[in-house]
């Protein structure tokens, strides 16, 4: 028997995205997720905005036309902060990106003193100055940007232990000083630091609110959704695409917690 719904393709650089996908599943238990992982290229936060604006919109254009959703999730806020203007002009498609959660972290600090921690990338955009001056004008807002990070979060996922060292080294300058001794509400501006939160909770002594965009954007993909007709699904299971060679059994595993029971690599 054939069941229509909508077809959504979620993608990140790595397994960032599954924060998102968790998020997506909580709303629309039956939505069909499709989800490619830009392995070969991770991480992005150390990648110049030229080379992400180069590479991404013929790369998702390429999925799109493999995969057919019916709209584009850009799980990933160096993705979004970078390139979401040419992908989105490359797809006839919607296409929904991360916003960091600035506001929020804004609105919920009662001290007036946030941290955004993200990828390197992330936190030198000029989209986040801008979020700032818009959200956040009244906080001291400490940015800190890390690629460790998100190697961690793969090594999670992938069945590794996390080296909570890392995890205090790098969060350490935002919790630093008298502005970080108030810190109170921490933007987790990549989307893998959100499978992180209970290690980035452990390491710190104060009491923080760690605010992430994943339910945001489910949000947004429900109303975006709700104007497209639905239609026949494919019938496969739903697949994770790797691009390059990381496709073992234990990362496969980790992605069929997240509802992808099929797990393909492609071929750069
Ligand atoms: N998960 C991504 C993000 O939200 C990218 C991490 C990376 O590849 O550096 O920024």
């Amino acid at each position: 028997m054939s069941l229509s719904g909508h077809h959504i393709l979620v993608f990140d650089s790595g397994v960032g995205g599954l924060s998102v996908v968790s998020e997506i599943r909580a709303r629309q238990p039956n939505a069909f997720l499709s989800y490619v992982a830009d392995d070969i290229f991770r991480p992005y936060g150390n990648k110049t905005e030229a080379q992400l604006q180069s590479r991404l919109p013929g790369l998702l254009a390429t999925c799109v036309k493999m995969l057919d959703p019916a709209a584009v999730v850009i799980a990933c806020n160096t993705a979004s902060t970078t390139a979401l203007p040419p992908i989105r002009a490359q797809l006839n498609i919607p296409v929904i990106g991360v916003v960091p959660a600035i506001k929020p972290a804004a609105e919920k600090s009662l001290t007036n003193a946030i941290g955004v921690l993200g990828t390197p990338g992330t936190v030198r955009r000029a989209y986040v100055d801008s979020l700032i001056a818009d959200f956040a004008s009244e906080c001291h807002v400490l940015l800190q940007g890390s690629t460790r990070l998100v190697a961690e979060a793969e090594k999670k996922l992938a069945g590794e232990g996390v080296d909570m060292r890392v995890i205090r080294e790098e969060i350490a300058p935002l919790f630093a000083g008298r502005i970080g001794a108030d810190v109170d509400a921490v933007v987790l501006a990549c989307t893998h630091f959100p499978l992180l939160r209970d290690e980035l909770q452990a390491s710190v002594t104060q009491t923080v609110k760690w605010i992430d965009s994943g339910a945001a954007i489910a949000r947004r993909l429900d109303d975006v959704l709700s104007d497209i007709p639905k239609r026949i699904l494919p019938t496969h299971e739903q697949t994770a695409f790797l691009i390059g060679p990381e496709t073992d059994a234990i990362r496969a595993k980790a992605f069929s917690n997240y509802g992808f029971m099929r797990t393909v690599g492609l071929q750069p």
